[in-house]
């Protein structure tokens, strides 16, 4: 069996929305210090929907597969609904990763919750600050660059 499905190969190969928003409601950028990946992840947001979406990352081929898949998975939903997108969520729609890999997915999460922060910051939209609290770095169980 091939270590890598054929979406995740297609994810890496052909990123969806790639690139930048100059004109983005939320920026959120994350980075791990080990293997030195950094994510950014652009929203734009109309009535609470997100309604554009772009990323770059400095990143393995799984960082940005799942970052792909995570923002296709978001465009053109509520905010709130993103905020839920879960790691696992992404690595399923990619039909897995190996599980050395499974690290890489969730930055792709983090990058999003980022940039919701950021939007409802810019936005002085209220929230409850324990919705995006630190989880464990997940790149200590095994980041294998
Ligand atoms: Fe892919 Fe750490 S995010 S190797």
């Amino acid at each position: 069996m091939a270590l890598y499905s054929d979406k995740v190969m297609d994810h890496f190969r052909n990123p969806r929305n790639l690139g930048k928003l100059d004109d983005a409601d939320g920026i959120g950028e994350v980075g791990n210090a080990k293997c030195g990946d950094i994510m950014r992840m652009y929203i734009k947001v109309d009535d609470g929907i997100i309604t554009d979406v772009k990323f770059n990352t400095f990143g393995c081929g799984s960082a940005i597969a799942t970052s792909s898949m995570a923002t296709e998975l978001i465009k053109g939903k509520p905010v709130e609904e993103a905020l839920e997108l879960s790691n696992k969520a992404v690595v399923e729609a990619l039909d897995g990763l190996p599980t050395h890999k499974i690290h890489c997915s969730v930055l792709a999460e983090e990058a999003v919750r980022a940039a919701v922060k950021d939007y409802y910051d810019k936005n002085g939209i209220a929230y409850d600050p324990e919705m995006f609290k630190e989880k464990d770095d997940p790149h200590e169980a095994g980041c294998e660059v």
